[in-house]
């Protein structure tokens, strides 16, 4: 198997800011409460002009646009999310479609709740390995803010909106390992098809106890399966669900903490998207780019986590 690389990055935020207080004009909390417990100050939710599609469909835009390739060169598209409208057709065919992309290449979604855009991007590898095509498009995108029980205050504080989308490349050498694994349990569930429209419900601390025991054993086993050390790795960027999860992990694993970016403060935790938005911030910021070993690793429903080890590089 040939290795990827990610070549571009693209984001979308949804439109409609909404903070920790105009949260407590609706359920019984409080900013102090909020921020403290999850380090989320501010999610956004999409507007009555956006959905899922709009921000995938901004996102991957973006992506192509980072990466400066054709589009008619993506030979694979693939899209993490657990909030598309439809059971089918696919959120990825509805942006294939969309975005004119070609009709001989796979387009499918990938449900693996917040770990959704590593998975991707490990399918994406097998895809571009099996068809021999160079370029794939992976899209993480949420519209979770249509599957909040605003009555419920242990969930609907945590979570917003967003899509991130990166293109990866198939590469001679490179690096590349990836640890990806699930323990099947109901701890975070959303109904499937059904008359009742389906709201997020979650075992908030056993998911605590979950997420502090994945991220390390997904980190150690990629450094193990590359013979790396954090010194090696520019930037290990987790799932943003809450700030205590991430620094608990920094703890336990003596790392240093400017390696683990954290944008939960501005978006909340948004599922598949948070890795791909953050990975893009980090580029924007200069903080990442062409050469760059990153680490993203995921955890949530599932339950399942997932990590990847690459290197983002360029088109040429
Ligand atoms: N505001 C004020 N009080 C609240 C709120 C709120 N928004 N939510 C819960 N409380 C109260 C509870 O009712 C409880 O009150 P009580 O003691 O009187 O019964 C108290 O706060 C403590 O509740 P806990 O649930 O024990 O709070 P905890 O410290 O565990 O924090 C949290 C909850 C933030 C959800 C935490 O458990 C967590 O972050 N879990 C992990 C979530 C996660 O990582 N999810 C990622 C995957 S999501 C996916 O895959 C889709």
């Amino acid at each position: 198997m040939k290795n990827i690389e990610i070549i571009g990055c693209g984001m979308a935020k949804a439109g409609k800011v909404v903070s920790n207080d105009d949260l407590s004009k609706i359920v019984e909390t409080n900013d102090e409460w909020i921020s403290t417990r999850t380090g989320i100050r501010n999610r956004r939710f999409c507007t009555e002009d956006e959905d899922a599609y709009t921000l995938a469909f901004d996102a991957a835009d973006n992506a192509i646009e980072d990466a400066g390739i054709d589009k008619a060169d993506i030979g694979c598209l693939i899209c993490a999310t657990i909030s598309g409208e439809y059971i089918t057709p696919s959120m990825a065919c509805v942006i294939q479609k969309r975005l004119g992309l070609r009709e001989d290449i796979p387009v499918l979604d990938v449900n693996a709740a917040c770990s959704g855009f590593i998975y991707a991007i490990e399918v994406a590898r097998g895809l571009l390995n099996g068809n021999g095509e160079k370029y794939g498009l992976v899209i993480g995108c949420e519209q979770l803010s249509k599957l909040l029980d605003m009555t419920d205050r242990s969930t609907c504080v945590l979570f917003g909106d967003g899509a991130g989308a990166a293109i990866v490349k198939l590469t001679e050498g490179g690096l590349y390992e990836s640890f990806l694994g699930a323990r099947g349990g109901y701890e975070i569930t959303v109904e499937g098809a059904g008359p009742v429209r389906s709201k997020i419900s979650m075992e908030g601390q056993e998911v605590f106890k979950f997420a502090t025991f994945a991220i390390p054993k997904c980190v150690n086993a990629l450094f193990e399966k590359s013979k790396l050390t954090i010194e090696d790795v520019d930037q290990i960027v987790c799932h943003q669900a809450n700030e205590r999860i991430i620094d608990h992990c920094v703890r336990k694993m003596k790392a240093d903490p400017s390696k683990f970016y954290k944008n939960m403060d501005k978006y909340g935790n948004t599922s598949a998207a948070s890795v791909p938005m953050a990975l893009c911030e980090l580029k924007q910021m200069g903080k990442v780019q062409a050469g760059s070993k990153v680490m993203l690793v995921g955890f949530g429903g599932g339950l399942t986590w997932a990590g990847v080890l690459l290197r983002l590089g360029d088109r040429s």
